[in-house]
Formats: structure tokens, sequence, C-alpha cells
């Protein structure tokens, strides 16, 4: 079983909050974690690459810092490159990803009262309202996000039990269901 996990940090050797999330994965079997922004620093996303990727996947996790209360741009270029041909040239290929749980996790500079319901920022969950609809539209299994709020006052200790946090939302991701062709 395969949980992929596609990583979107512009400057991950720099990060504090997505490098202590990821920490708290760190003995998870079965996680594929694909840096985007290292693999493609031109930008240049392999199509074939990452459908395959895809293919490989039961469950599905974006982490990214929050950018302009959005995703980073090479995720949403993922979304492009990748989702645009499947989900509008390759039926067959969309149909084997059918049901796939999703989670998106990211981590603000903001404090959560930026992100409480008629705060200055809408929730996260209207925020991350495009890519609900995203996974709609591809047959996902949309999961409640991750928010990691106010990350520059987090000390070692709170960015740990933030990690132990991001690994208990991962566990509780259900499984891609995959349907069993029939042998004739
Ligand atoms: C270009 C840019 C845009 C950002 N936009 C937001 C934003 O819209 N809302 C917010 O709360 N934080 C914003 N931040 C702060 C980042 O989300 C924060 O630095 C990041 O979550 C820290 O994670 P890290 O320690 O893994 O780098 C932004 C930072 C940068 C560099």
């Amino acid at each position: 079983m395969t949980t992929l996990l596609l990583l979107a940090h512009s400057d991950f050797t720099a990060s504090r909050a997505n490098r202590a999330l990821l920490a708290g994965l760190h003995d998870q079997s079965g996680l594929e974690v694909a840096e985007l922004y290292a693999l493609y620093p031109s930008g240049q996303i392999d199509f074939a690459v990452e459908r395959e990727r895809l293919l490989r996947a039961d469950r599905l996790v974006l982490q990214f810092p929050l950018c302009w209360y959005s995703t980073p741009p090479l995720l949403k270029h993922w979304q492009d490159a990748v989702l645009t041909p499947i989900f509008y040239g390759e039926p067959d290929t969309a149909a084997l990803t059918s049901g796939l749980p999703v989670l998106a996790a990211t981590t603000t500079g903001g404090p959560s009262a930026s992100y409480r319901p008629g705060g200055p920022a809408g929730t996260i969950d209207e925020l991350f309202a495009p890519l609900r609809a995203t996974a709609r539209k591809c047959g996902w299994l949309w999961q409640p996000p991750f928010a990691l709020h106010d990350v520059r006052t987090l000390d070692d200790a709170a960015l740990t039990r933030a990690g132990e946090d991001y690994k208990s939302a991962v566990l509780s991701m259900p499984m891609l269901e995959r349907r069993l062709e029939a042998v004739t």
C-alpha cells in the first residue's frame, strides 16, 4: 500500500515546519515522497513519471506551505501537467484513480485567528475550495485538511507534536479500494 506525498516547498532546505511534519512520518512503511521543487527545479514536470507515480498511490497527500492563500506555483503546475492530460484525455487512466483519498496539508505564517470562520483570510476549508472541487472532479475522496498555523512561533517541541498529529491524520486516511478486474 503506497501513500504518495507530493511535497511542494520552494526552499525545503530552509524549512522548519514542513520538515517537522515530514519527520513525523519517517517510520511510515509504503510512504513515497516526491519533492516537486527538487525533482523539477526548471519547472518542467515529467508527465510519464508523475502519471505512474499517481497510479501507484493508494492515498495522496499534498503538503505545502500556504503561499498567497493558495498552493505554491509548482503544485498548481502539477495539476496542469498531470491532471489535465489524464482527466481530459485518458478516461481509462482516470478511472484507475477513482476513489483515491486525498489530504491537503499546509503550514501558515499567519495565526490561527486569521483563518477562523469570518476571519480576515477565510477558513482553510474555504481557501481550499478549488482543491476540493478538483478532487471531486477527479472522483477522489476529499479528506478534512490538515493545517499548522503561526509556525514561526512554534518551538521544537511544538513542531514535534505537530509531526505526531500529522502522522495521525495521514494514518487515519482510508486507502483506495481497487476494483479487481473479473477474470474470464
Ligand atoms: C511567497 C510567500 C507567500 C506566503 N503566503 C502566506 C499566506 O498567504 N498566508 C500565510 O499564513 N503565510 C504565508 N506565507 C508564510 C509561509 O506559509 C510560512 O513561511 C511557511 O508555512 C513556513 O513553513 P516552513 O518552515 O516549512 O518553511 C508565505 C510565505 C512566502 C515566502
